[in-house]
């Protein structure tokens, strides 16, 4: 038997490929997301000194990890997909920027060699992982941060009421086709079918037993979630457990 058999096994998660579309990626998120808007949100709470360093996982093509590495010293970039890295490497080589390491790895995989980060960062990317694993890739996030560390997690994650479920997919899925075309209504059919997007309440509950403190969490439209949180101790995770 293969060791750790157990393990979930990340290149096998449901969703878009990314290796073959991160060009085609980059120019849909320019034009349905403001990018900018994200990255200055985020980089507003790090508050980042020259002397940090920031890890990010599922870089995709690597627009914060760019941008992050204006205002530090070292920003690893890690994501499953080769195909990203490289696309996101050229955008590094041809700006300019020469202080972000791209890294291949996963959430479950990726092990940070030296001093403990200053800050995460994922976007987008966690509901690749189903719920147990969720947890775990959080927990292994505490465990690369510096105590008192930031964490930065934005997702789809669900606000809206499960029982009204219907209604409210129904209308939020036409509203996107009718701003940003059926392929994009599409994706999002695609993401509530296949994904492992989970609710509010569930994703809050296993970030505080990851051991971090939600400082700050936003909501956008029932479907969009940032959590800004800082790392308080390693050993929240046994808070609530019981076993007989
Ligand atoms: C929807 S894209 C988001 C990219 C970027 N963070 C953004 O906000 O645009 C998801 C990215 O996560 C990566 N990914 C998927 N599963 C992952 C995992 N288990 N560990 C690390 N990266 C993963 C994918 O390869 C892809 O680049």
């Amino acid at each position: 038997m293969p060791a750790l058999a157990w393990q979930y096994h990340e290149p096998d998660h449901p969703g878009a490929n990314f290796d073959a579309l991160a060009e085609i990626y980059d120019r849909n998120m320019q034009r349905f997301r403001d990018v900018q808007g994200e990255i200055e949100e985020v980089l507003d709470f790090l508050d980042l000194q020259p002397d940090q360093s920031v890890l990010e996982i599922g870089t995709g093509t690597g627009e914060f990890a760019l941008a992050a590495a204006r205002c530090c010293t070292r920003v690893y970039a890690v994501d499953l997909s080769p195909g990203m890295l490289r696309y996101a490497e050229k955008k590094a080589q041809m700006r300019g920027v020469a202080n972000v390491e791209f890294l291949p790895g996963g959430f479950l995989t990726y092990r940070h060699e030296g001093a403990p980060l200053h800050a995460i960062v994922s976007q987008i990317a966690l509901h690749h992982l189903p719920d147990f694993w969720k947890q775990i890739a959080l927990l292994r996030m505490a465990e690369m941060l510096a105590e008192g560390g930031k964490l930065c997690l934005r997702d789809v994650v669900y606000s809206f009421d499960p029982a009204k479920h219907g209604e409210f997919l129904d209308e939020f899925i036409s509203k996107a086709a009718e701003k940003a075309g059926p392929q994009f209504a599409r994706s999002i059919c695609e993401h509530v079918r296949n994904e492992y997007s989970t609710m509010d309440w569930i994703m809050r509950g296993m970030i505080e037993r990851a051991g971090f403190k939600i400082e700050k969490a936003t909501h956008s439209q029932g479907f969009f979630a940032l959590y800004l949180c800082t790392k308080t101790t390693n050993s929240a995770s046994a808070e609530g457990n019981s076993n007989d």
